[in-house]
């Protein structure tokens, strides 16, 4: 939700701020801008739409030579998408220029402010009162453009991650963090600012974490960091453990193709290093001791998007190998109610970028509740992790399609390895019962593979259905989650009506939808659980009874569907527990290719930003 990049070195700095936005371009797409300083002069461009819309405008004039400067990627809060509302924006001087993630809460009661004391604004934004803020404290003598931010910032409500460039202090960048991400890039004889790694991992793999309400001054050769106040600040170095072509689409047409390819490696990936010779689980990560989670009797999943639908799979997996009682929630709503929360509750909050606001509001709110707090994550340096007691990665490498894909299913082996490691713990299962499920899992990467190698049949339905204009999706189980996960992947893509229900509740409801044609996908559990799998094959039956088009995903082997199939996509025979893991990624190829097939960018998806960082 809007990418930030902030440079200071010797290189041309347009090129290496654009090149910057093109990684963070994921983080929003409805206009993209830059401010370069040269020879004491500031130069802003800005422009409405994608980030292809300022590359053309820049085309078109001398490129400047400056090597101090930065950029923005938005996704609009306040004020619509349009040239005048893009960042940077500029004091009344047109010397101070500030790009800005977040929502300044207090922005109304500061713009009227600077209004009543002359200043005029050009935008509609939040962001712009920062610019004059800036100015105002410069002008009165603030002692560099670093303390002006600290200054302000205290005036400052809500979310705001800030980065500053100013004409009259030519070799600084200044940025500032609360809630949005920040981390800074350190090289030689030259530094970076940026809302993601990826902004900046062409240049260095070597990054620093800015915490919570600190401000950073980047000059070529030093890194001043210190709080809101200006006392000198705490922070966490760290190497980036993944390069440039992580981030670069590697051959494929879009990320989002890569990023489902990747998927057997991503899910090995998540494995590694987390069972023992001996089968047991070690989640080093984990910072809460197993004498506390003996304590737990309780589980309440926070999560939002798709990162909800890990946490509904999770519930079935925790109640039945851990035995413990889980409720999933979805992060927006958690603490408008009023959840019972004791020190011996574990909210697990599952998010891929650690920095959905949503998540980390229920985050910051179980742990004023006293609950222990254990985030499942994908982003190393998020704010997430450094919010909850302990945290367990999913090292997916970076996604940057926005919807997500191989991030969920490293998100299920998290899951499914922290409700093992609790039975572990905890006693409910045998030693050798969680090492056969372990064993288990670590075939899951072939597994995936062997979906992928047969999704041909998969596209081609997918462009055969590229006209229609709703497909419901149906499930038991934990087939329910990913029912509903495939509607997701699929309003999001097609910007088509897709729905997913519970199947046993078609008949309390949605089978009023049914009609002559209509394309319903049907996850079917494995044979071995044969009461639901034979109550599905029941519901597949009465849908097609109604003139429904079954799309029908079921293992191998299962013959009992054949009949009342009009298409049967086959998937490895696996535990229904884990099947999730091989029936959902059907649907992501699926919701791919029809996506394609209307000519929309499956990448970037309209509307839709990968990280959610405002409420
Ligand atoms: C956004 C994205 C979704 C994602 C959700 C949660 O809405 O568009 O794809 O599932 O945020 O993201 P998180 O980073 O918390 O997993």
């Amino acid at each position: 939700m809007c990418g930030i990049v902030g440079y200071v070195g010797s290189k041309p700095a347009l090129n290496v701020v654009v090149e910057g936005l093109a990684r963070l371009e994921y983080r929003g797409y409805d206009s993209a801008g830059v401010a370069v300083l040269t020879d004491g002069a500031l130069m802003t461009a800005k422009r409405a739409g994608k980030l292809v819309n300022l590359r053309n405008a820049l085309d078109e004039e001398p490129a400047p030579e400056g090597t101090v400067g930065m950029g923005h990627t938005r996704w609009a809060t306040h004020g619509p998408p349009t040239d005048r509302n893009a960042h940077p924006h500029v004091d009344c001087t047109g010397r101070i220029a500030v790009v800005h993630n977040g929502i300044i809460e207090n922005f109304a009661a500061l713009r009227a402010e600077l209004t009543e004391r002359g200043h005029r604004l050009d935008s509609d934004t939040d962001t712009e009162v920062v610019a004059h803020l800036l100015e105002e404290e410069l002008r009165d003598g603030a002692g560099g453009l670093a303390e002006a931010v600290r200054r302000v910032c205290r005036r400052l409500e809500g979310a705001f991650t800030l980065v500053v460039v100013n004409a009259d202090d030519p070799d600084v960048v200044v940025g500032a963090r609360r809630n949005s991400p920040l981390v800074v890039g350190v090289g030689e004889g030259e530094n970076f600012l940026a809302s993601d790694v990826a902004a900046f991992i062409a240049h260095t793999r070597d990054a620093i974490e800015l915490g919570q309400d600190q401000v950073v001054e980047l000059r070529r050769d030093k890194v001043t960091i210190t709080d809101f106040q200006g006392r000198p600040a705490e922070v966490r170095e760290y190497h980036v453990d993944w390069d440039v072509t992580a981030a670069e689409k590697g051959g494929y047409d879009s990320f989002m193709l890569k990023e489902i390819a990747e998927q057997p490696r991503a899910v090995a990936d998540t494995l590694l290093g987390r069972i023992g010779t001996d089968g047991r689980l070690t989640l080093d990560e984990m910072r809460i001791s197993d004498e506390q989670l003996r304590e737990i009797d309780k589980i309440i999943i926070v999560a939002c998007g798709t990162a909800y639908h890990a946490g509904l799979i999770a519930k079935y997996a925790i109640e039945h190998w851990a035995g413990l009682p889980c409720e999933v929630e979805l992060a927006s709503e958690f603490r408008y109610r009023d959840p019972i929360l004791t020190r011996t509750t574990l909210v697990i909050a599952i998010s891929q970028s650690g920095e959905t606001m949503d998540t980390l509001m229920a985050v910051r709110h179980a742990r004023e509740q006293r609950a222990r707090v254990l985030g499942v994550c994908n982003v190393n340096g998020s704010t997430l992790p450094r919010e909850c007691d302990g945290v367990l990665y999913t090292h997916a490498g970076p996604e940057v399609g926005v919807a997500a894909t191989k991030t969920f299913l490293t998100q299920l082996v998290a899951v499914y390895l922290i409700a093992l490691y609790l039975a572990q713990v905890r006693g409910t299962k045998w030693g050798d019962e969680v090492f056969a499920m372990v064993q288990l899992l670590a075939t899951m990467p072939e597994k995936v593979e062997r979906v992928l190698e047969t999704m041909e049949p998969v596209r081609e339905l997918a462009r055969s259905l590229a006209d229609e204009r709703c497909v419901l999706f149906l499930g038991r189980h934990v087939g329910y989650p990913v029912a509903l996960e495939g509607a997701l992947k699929l309003k999001e893509l097609a910007y088509m009506h897709a729905e997913g229900f519970a199947a046993g509740e078609l008949k309390h409801g949605p089978i009023a939808l049914i009609e002559e044609g209509l394309p319903v996908v049907v996850v079917v559990p494995p044979r071995a659980r044969a009461v639901l799998h034979d109550k599905i094959v029941s519901n597949i039956q009465e849908i097609r009874a109604r003139g429904a088009r079954t799309i029908v995903i079921a293992e191998d082997g299962d013959d009992s569907v054949v009949p009342f199939s009009d298409t049967l996509i086959r998937v490895p025979a696996v535990p229904t527990l884990l099947q999730p893991l091989v029936a959902t990624v059907p649907l992501q190829v699926f919701s791919c290719e029809l996506a394609r097939a209307k000519g929309h960018d499956v990448d970037q998806p309209r509307n839709l930003a990968k990280s959610v960082t405002v409420e």
